[in-house]
């Protein structure tokens, strides 16, 4: 079985007072963790990430990355400059950039493509909406949205890190059953399947309200391969008791 792997986003909270007294709450209370961790942080943070985590076992990664590679793109931050100071993962195409920002499918996979490209792993956020969830689009939504990753990177697709995240479930406390994202998931793997020959290598993520108490049943899964975690991860407890659900 592949090792899960659990990743905090944090979005647009933390300042460096409360990251610090988090990360060091997280390394205190970390044994030997069964599991991947990463946390992905806004971008200013990013350098205090890499300073707090230096030799540990917690991975680090930014929230958003630019599709270009370098030049007249104000407030931007590229693959390259990630990279630069080793950053591992860069979340891309969460329901809130696709959301208040527009980002299109198409933008998105240019976006998972430009990462692969300088060695950081994107994090493909895929998700469909209440609206559509009602509608019976659940399926026809997900696969759309990961079939232009697939178009745009090729064979690197068996590189990334899928993370179903149904927006309805997003900052609700709405979690989906583990029997809801276990289906989603599976469809998630098939098309990889269909893409690579490995489609196992690919950790497919939950997220959605995911916490201490909802973690163990959704990782238990056939094929949940960890989470990624949004309010849960501004706390230390909760975010390593998830962790702990790995083991
Ligand atoms: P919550 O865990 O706060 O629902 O957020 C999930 C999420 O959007 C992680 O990217």
């Amino acid at each position: 079985m592949t090792r899960k792997l659990i990743a905090g986003n944090w979005k647009m909270n933390g300042g460096l007072a409360a990251n610090e007294s988090l990360v060091k709450a997280m390394l205190e209370g970390l044994a030997s963790p069964a599991c991947g961790i990463a946390l992905c942080a806004p971008a200013p943070y990013l350098a205090q990430l890499q300073a707090l985590l230096k030799g540990s076992p917690i991975d680090w990664g930014s929230q958003d990355v630019s599709a270009h590679e370098q030049g007249a793109y104000t407030g931007e931050v590229s693959a390259a400059m990630l990279r630069d100071f080793g950053c591992r993962y860069a979340i891309v195409g969460h329901s809130e950039r696709r959301q208040y920002h527009g980002e299109t499918d198409e933008l998105v996979a240019a976006k998972a493509q430009r990462a692969l490209a300088l060695g950081v792993t994107p994090i493909v956020c895929v998700g469909e909406t209440l609206q559509q969830r009602e509608a019976g689009e659940t399926e026809q939504v997900v696969k759309r949205q990961l079939a232009a990753v697939i178009h745009t990177v090729g064979h690197c697709i068996s590189e990334i890190v899928v993370a179903y995240e149904p927006v309805w479930a997003i900052g609700t406390g709405k979690t989906a059953t583990p029997e809801q994202a276990q289906q989603v998931h599976a469809v998630l793997r098939a098309q990889l399947a269909a893409a690579t020959t490995n489609p196992k290598r690919v950790h497919i993520l939950y997220g959605g309200s995911m916490n201490a108490a909802n973690a163990a049943s959704l990782l238990a899964q056939p094929d949940i391969d960890g989470g990624l975690i949004g309010g849960a991860s501004l706390k230390a407890p909760d975010f390593l008791q998830i962790i702990a659900a790995c083991a």
